[in-house]
């Protein structure tokens, strides 16, 4: 059972369902909570320079390295944000196209067990927001034990529905015992609950698995794992720096086509 659970939210509400719902899985498990409220902080858009994947510090002077600190300090973390028009709420997203910069938390990271829980007001407008999360509980390296969806629209709503407050309860369970929980309707390698459909099967976007139409693996996918997110920083996003710095020229001539 963790000690120290951070939770990251990203809402303007004061009683938020992803506020309290980080609440009650605290005082459920008796552990210290620490709410990073995304809404609050100052995150500016990645600049896309590249800096920070050759070891640089980021040149943007906000509030993301904080975020960075009180994950570093957390045992456990809940990822627990609304729906916002079937996506993550733009400061969420924000802070994920920040996430560049965590390759050089990755290793103490990757140890952590995290919950991905998201909220939405009306079951027919569910969404994609819980993939969005996931991504960023992926990258940032957490070893994620569930990807829960809860149907809460006003605040505090957790607490009155009775499907969603059971789900809520088994969010704590889950965190409590460390295990893990793939749901039916989920990729059975990721938990991502959105697919591709390619040539009469599916893909999972997050991982790259290939599934069957009822969801069985037909070809595991490495996105996202351990040694993709390596892979993927250190040499494939590198070496396209590279080749744009060996290529500058020519693009900046092609670029002229519109002037
Ligand atoms: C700007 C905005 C957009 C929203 N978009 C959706 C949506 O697309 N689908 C949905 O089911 N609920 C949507 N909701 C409802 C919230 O997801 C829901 O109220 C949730 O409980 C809010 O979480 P919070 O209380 O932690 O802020 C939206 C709410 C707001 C304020």
């Amino acid at each position: 059972m963790p000690l120290k659970l951070l939770s990251i939210v990203a809402t303007e509400r004061k009683n938020g369902n992803s506020v309290l719902a980080s609440k009650y899985i605290a005082k459920k498990l008796g552990v210290e909570l620490e709410i990073v409220n995304l809404a609050k902080l100052d995150i500016r858009p990645c600049k896309a320079c590249y800096k920070c994947l050759y070891g640089e510090d980021c040149l943007i002077e906000d509030d993301v390295e904080e975020i960075f600190g009180a994950i570093e300090r957390a045992d456990a973390i809940l990822i627990s944000s609304p729906v916002y028009w079937l996506d993550a709420t733009g400061k969420l997203k924000a802070f994920l196209d920040r996430c560049f910069m965590s390759l050089k938390y990755h290793e103490k990271f990757r140890e952590k067990k995290a919950l991905v829980l998201t909220y939405h007001g009306f079951n027919e407008m569910i969404g994609w927001a819980s993939a969005t999360h996931l991504v960023l509980a992926r990258i940032l390296g957490f070893d994620v034990l569930a990807n829960i969806e809860l149907r809460a629209a006003l605040p505090a709503e957790i607490f009155t529905d009775k499907e969603t407050f059971k789900k809520l309860e088994l969010a704590a369970e889950l965190l409590k015992k460390g295990e893990t929980r793939i749901f039916e309707n989920q990729c059975p390698i990721c938990m991502s609950i959105i697919f591709r459909v390619e040539n009469g099967t599916l893909l999972c976007p997050v991982c790259g698995s290939k599934l069957d139409l009822e969801l069985n693996l037909i070809e595991k996918g490495e996105k996202f794992s351990e040694e993709w997110i390596v892979e993927h920083f250190s040499k494939e996003l590198v070496g396209l720096k590279e080749k744009f710095k060996e290529i500058k020229d020519e693009l900046k001539e092609a670029a002229k086509i519109v002037e």
